[in-house]
């Protein structure tokens, strides 16, 4: 068999988008692939359309090409690029015939399943902070009260000029006490449990306040109570937001708002600090990555906007129904 017609047979089978453009970034050559991966109509011709036009519906990859090609033209390499049509798409740019080899490879399945990895980890975190929370409220906490019902009925008073022994000693129960509720509550928060997200969200707004730092929190009324993994969702990305405003903002006032227009709930966060320079998910850390996946499996939207000096506003949009 020819070798060129076994090679082309073989290109043909690769799970592969290929776009080969010329040195004026114009299509020269594609395979099938790229229709599916791109977008593109299959019923329209691709022949010599421009760059611009073949790769509008992945974002970011339009302008890789541009800023890559302004000088001498640079191989290139973009992950898990997400498409309008929501598949994600592995890239790389490289030289050839004087122009340039775009290599599409879908992604999607790769990214679904990490994406139900992390699910399951956030989850799996949760659990466990519930069984920790309870063992430490349920299991110390009657412990340490019978600790100290003993030590009242067995210690007697002292005698005038020795030093109050059970009183010290029931001091120290006492702190303990507290230490095993506070570390049980920063588990799992107890008045989430009980009393639903909106006053366990106020509640961690006046914990968190400071000399120097306001901050107020809004919602209406009523809020209506969800399913607890939602609840306890939220209140962590609530408590995300605020710990980064905290730390990062240098913030003299916060202001966390909630609100319910039925159908969905909405959590901001705004902060009156430095604000960001850089708002690219890809660039940021482990605290706002989580926010973006607990939104994520909420199936929920999640918006940061800001201006270097003019603080943050973090939204979130969850629907309820
Ligand atoms: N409210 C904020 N004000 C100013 N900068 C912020 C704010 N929130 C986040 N940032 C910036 O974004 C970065 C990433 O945040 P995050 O993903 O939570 O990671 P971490 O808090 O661990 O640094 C922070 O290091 C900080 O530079
Ligand atoms: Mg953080």
């Amino acid at each position: 068999m020819d070798s060129s017609l076994l090679n082309e047979h073989i290109v043909l089978q690769l799970p592969f988008g290929l776009v080969l453009l010329d040195e004026f970034k114009m299509e020269q050559w594609h395979n099938q692939h790229v229709f599916m991966h791109l977008q593109l109509d299959p019923q329209l011709p691709l022949e010599k359309k421009s760059y611009r036009e073949l790769f509008s519906a992945v974002e970011g990859l339009y302008k890789v090409i541009h800023k890559q090609t302004s000088t001498n033209f640079k191989p290139f390499r973009i992950f898990a690029s997400r498409t309008e049509a929501g598949k994600y798409l592995n890239i790389w740019g490289k030289p050839m015939l004087g122009g340039i080899l775009v290599i599409t490879s879908d992604v999607t399945e790769l990214k679904q399943l990490e994406h139900k990895n992390l699910e399951a980890m956030v989850e799996g975190q949760e659990v466990e902070r519930m069984r920790l929370a309870r063992e430490l409220h349920d299991g110390l906490g009657p412990l340490m009260s019978a600790i100290q019902l003993k030590v009242d009925q067995s210690i007697s008073p002292p005698s005038p000029g020795e030093p109050d022994k059970a009183s010290e000693l029931k001091d120290l129960i006492h702190t303990v006490s507290k230490e095993i509720r506070a570390v049980s509550h920063a588990l799992i928060p107890g008045s989430l449990l009980d009393f639903g997200l909106s006053p366990a969200l106020k509640s961690l707004c006046e914990r968190m306040e400071q000399p120097g730092l306001e901050i107020t929190y809004y919602a209406p009324k009523s809020v209506p109570r969800l399913e607890q993994a939602k609840e306890l969702g939220i209140y962590r990305i609530a408590q995300e937001l605020l710990h980064n405003a905290l730390k990062h903002a240098r913030a003299n006032h916060i202001h966390m708002q909630l609100s319910s227009d039925g159908g969905n709930l909405t959590l901001s966060v705004e902060d009156d600090g430095t604000g960001m320079s850089n708002l690219d998910p890809a660039d940021s850390g482990i605290g706002l990555r989580n926010v973006r996946n607990r939104t994520r499996s909420l199936e929920g939207t999640f918006v940061l906007e800001s201006q270097p000096g003019k603080g943050v506003l973090a939204l979130v949009e969850i629907p309820v129904i």
